[in-house]
C-alpha cells in the first residue's frame, strides 16, 4: 500500500485545494443532472415488526433485498446514547492532530489504522476521503495498538456499538434464512462463526464536488453491511444504471447485502454496486459494520437456492481466494478502492 496524503489534511490547509489525483476521469464523475429525485428512499424496514415475524415486514426485507440489495432499518432497537457515543467518539479521532492521528496508521499490508483506501498505484485516482479500519467481533481479533486509547471512552463506545450491531446484523441474517428456505440458523450453520470490523469514513468538504468521488464504486465483499450515516447526504446506490441516493434518515441504520449472501442465493438476493458523492459545504461521516466469514470457509450457491428453475449461478471458491480474486479483479482495473 502506498501512503497517501490525508484529504482531510488537504482541504485544512487549503479548501479550495483539488489535488490531480483526485480528479476523475470524465466518465466517472459524479453528473448531478443523472441522479434520481432526492425525494426517492430505497425500501424502510421497521426492525421491531421484523423481529416479531410479521409477515407484511418480512415481504418487505425479501423484495428490498431482491430488487435494491439496499434498505433501511427504523425502530432497530439500539439506544440513540449508543449511536451518539460512537458518532461522538469518531468526531474525536477524526479532530486529532494529524501527528496524532498518524500514530495509529495502517502498517505495512495491514487493512486495520488509519489511512485511504488500498492503494496500487501512482496513476490510481483517488477517493476524496480518510478512514480508520478495525477488526471488532470476536475481540480476540482485534490489533488494539490501532485503536486511539487516547481518545476517552472511544474503546467502550466502539465496544458498545460493535456488539448492538451485531445483534442487529444477526437479526437480519436469521430472517434472510428463513426467506432462503431454511429456519432462522440455517445461514448461522452453514457460515459458521463470523468476524466483525468497522470502518469509519471521513469525507471532507471538496470545492468541486462535480468533480471527485468520496468512495468509487464498489460492491461490498462480505455477508451484511450495516451503515450509520451523520445527517449529510451523500450515499448513491446503482439501479437499473442510474444512480439513486440513499438519503439519510436520523437514527435509521442502511443496510445491504454483500457479495457472499449474493452468491449463497445464487443470485437472488443482490450485492449492489454504491458509490459516495462529496458536497461544498459539509464534512460527511459514516460507519460501516461490515459482518464476513473467515478466510477458509468454501461458500458457493445454498442447495435451497438451486433447482431446475434456478441453475447454478456461481462456482464454490474458499473465501480468502474470493477476497485475492476481487482483489486482483480492482487492481486489474487501476481501481484501488478494495474493502471487505
Ligand atoms: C462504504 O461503502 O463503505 C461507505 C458508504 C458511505 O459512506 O455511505
Ligand atoms: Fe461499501
Amino acid at each position: 500500500s502506498l501512503p497517501v496524503p490525508s484529504i482531510q489534511e488537504i482541504v485544512r490547509n487549503d479548501p479550495q485545494a483539488v489535488p490531480e489525483r483526485f480528479i476523475q476521469e470524465h466518465k466517472d464523475r459524479p453528473v448531478f443532472l443523472d441522479i434520481a429525485p432526492v425525494s426517492f428512499n430505497v425500501p424502510i424496514i421497521d426492525f421491531s415488526l421484523l423481529a416479531k415475524g410479521d409477515e407484511d415486514e418480512t415481504r418487505k426485507l425479501d423484495f428490498a433485498c431482491k430488487e435494491w440489495g439496499f434498505f433501511q432499518i427504523i425502530n432497530h432497537g439500539v439506544a440513540e446514547e449508543v449511536i451518539h457515543k460512537m458518532k461522538a467518539a469518531m468526531t474525536a479521532f477524526f479532530e486529532l492532530s494529524l501527528e496524532e492521528k498518524m500514530k495509529y496508521s495502517q502498517t505495512g499490508n495491514d487493512f486495520q489504522g488509519y489511512g485511504q483506501v488500498y492503494v496500487v498505484s501512482e496513476e490510481q485516482k483517488l477517493d476524496w476521503s480518510d478512514m480508520v479500519f478495525l477488526m471488532t467481533l470476536p475481540p480476540e481479533i482485534r490489533n488494539l495498538k490501532y485503536w486511539p486509547v487516547t481518545i476517552p471512552g472511544f474503546k467502550e463506545d466502539m465496544e458498545n456499538y460493535s456488539a448492538e450491531a451485531q445483534e442487529v446484523m444477526e437479526e437480519i441474517c436469521s430472517n434472510i434464512s428463513v426467506l432462503m428456505g431454511m429456519d432462522r440458523d440455517g445461514l448461522k450453520r452453514f457460515h459458521g462463526k463470523t468476524r466483525q470490523a468497522i470502518r469509519l469514513n471521513y469525507y471532507p468538504p471538496c470545492s468541486k464536488p462535480d468533480l471527485v468521488l468520496g468512495i468509487s464504486p464498489h460492491s461490498d465483499s462480505d455477508l451484511l453491511t450495516l451503515l450509520l450515516q451523520n445527517e449529510i447526504p451523500g450515499l448513491q446506490i446503482k439501479h437499473k444504471d442510474e444512480w439513486f441516493p440513499v438519503n439519510p434518515i436520523p437514527n435509521a441504520f442502511v443496510v445491504n447485502i454483500g457479495d457472499v449472501i449474493e452468491v449463497l442465493s445464487n443470485g437472488m438476493y443482490r450485492s449492489v454496486e454504491h458509490r459516495a458523492i462529496t458536497n461544498e459545504n459539509q464534512a460527511r461521516m459514516s460507519i460501516a459494520t461490515v459482518l464476513f466469514p473467515y478466510d477458509d470457509l468454501e461458500f458457493g450457491p445454498l442447495e435451497s437456492m438451486v433447482d431446475e428453475d434456478h441453475p447454478r449461478m456461481y462456482r464454490k471458491i474458499k473465501y480468502i481466494d474470493y477476497l485475492q480474486y476481487t482483489f486482483g479483479k480492482k487492481m486489474e482495473e487501476g481501481k484501488g478502492n478494495v474493502d471487505i
